[in-house]
């Protein structure tokens, strides 16, 4: 089978739904292997399913992981790695918002709860990844990092402080698989608001039309993005075409921070 990443072997974090799920259809549709990790066994279950019936064969593959559980990135890796006959991409994808308000209101277990599962994951998923991608080379590590690590809010800062360490993190794992001689890149994407259920709480909040015009109004491509918007990066930074590209940052927010 062809396509811009046929015979690649993914992992993706956070699958069952959202940007995860996008880039995992997208992904398959481009002649890769997909296995989709995520905390909701049932969603990742279905959206492999969904893949496979689509696919007229079994080419997606589901798993349970809490990323920051340290134990089971390294089941659900081995696993992967045998379902697929090897992994040779790896997307950091899952993360949670959900700060509710500023420094002095925000909880020291919710602050640390949402370091663990945006951070805790990429240092877990590259620390126990890095092996099979060097079995595997060329390989790619896609880091979902958001505008958020790039500029602040006053409200948001135990996600803005995740996202930032998802950024220069990226970096780093880049820096020492280059220097280990590996061709394994490793990269960040940034997005901005894109429409997927981690904007349901404010939908709740505050009503979805009037949400979803208040964020699209920040944006100066005047709308939100959409799930496939970063599943495209992802296919870019995971296919072949961006064999020179490490280290880097690809902002895809409508140009938010080009102001
Ligand atoms: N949608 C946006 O506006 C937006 C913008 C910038 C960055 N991001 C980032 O993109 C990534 C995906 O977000 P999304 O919008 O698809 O969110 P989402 O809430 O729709 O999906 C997140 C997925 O991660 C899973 N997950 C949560 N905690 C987990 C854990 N501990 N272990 C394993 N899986 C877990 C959830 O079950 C869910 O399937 C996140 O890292 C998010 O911070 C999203």
């Amino acid at each position: 089978m062809g396509g811009r990443v046929a015979g690649k072997k993914a992992f993706i974090t956070g699958a069952a739904q959202g940007l995860g799920a996008a880039i995992a259809r997208a992904l398959a549709d481009e002649g890769a292997m997909v296995a989709l990790a995520d905390i909701n066994f049932a969603g990742a279950r279905k959206t492999a399913d969904d893949i496979n019936a689509a696919a007229g064969g079994q080419i997606a593959f589901a798993y349970e992981l809490d990323v920051t559980e340290e134990g089971q990135w390294v089941a659900a890796l081995d696993a992967a790695n045998t379902a697929m006959g090897g992994v040779s991409a790896l997307v950091n994808n899952a993360g949670i918002a959900g700060d509710k308000g500023g420094i002095e209101e925000l909880d020291f277990a919710r602050f640390k709860r949402i370091m663990s599962v945006n951070v805790d994951s990429v240092f877990l998923g590259a620390k126990y990844a890095i092996k099979y991608l060097a079995q595997n080379q060329p390989g790619s590590i896609v880091n979902i990092s958001s505008i958020a690590g790039l500029i602040a809010s006053w409200n948001t800062p135990a996600y803005n402080a995740s996202k930032a360490a998802v950024w220069l993190l990226s970096k780093n794992i880049a820096l020492y698989c280059a220097k280990k001689g590996l061709d394994v890149r490793s990269n960040s994407i940034h997005p901005t608001f894109i429409d997927t259920p981690i904007l349901d709480p404010l939908r709740q909040a505050f009503g979805k039309a009037e949400v979803e015009a208040k964020l699209a109004r920040q944006v100066p491509l005047g709308r939100i993005g959409e799930p496939n918007d970063i599943a495209m990066a992802a296919l870019y930074l995971i296919s072949d075409e961006s064999r020179f590209v490490t280290g880097a940052e690809l902002k895809v927010d409508g140009g938010i921070s080009a102001m």
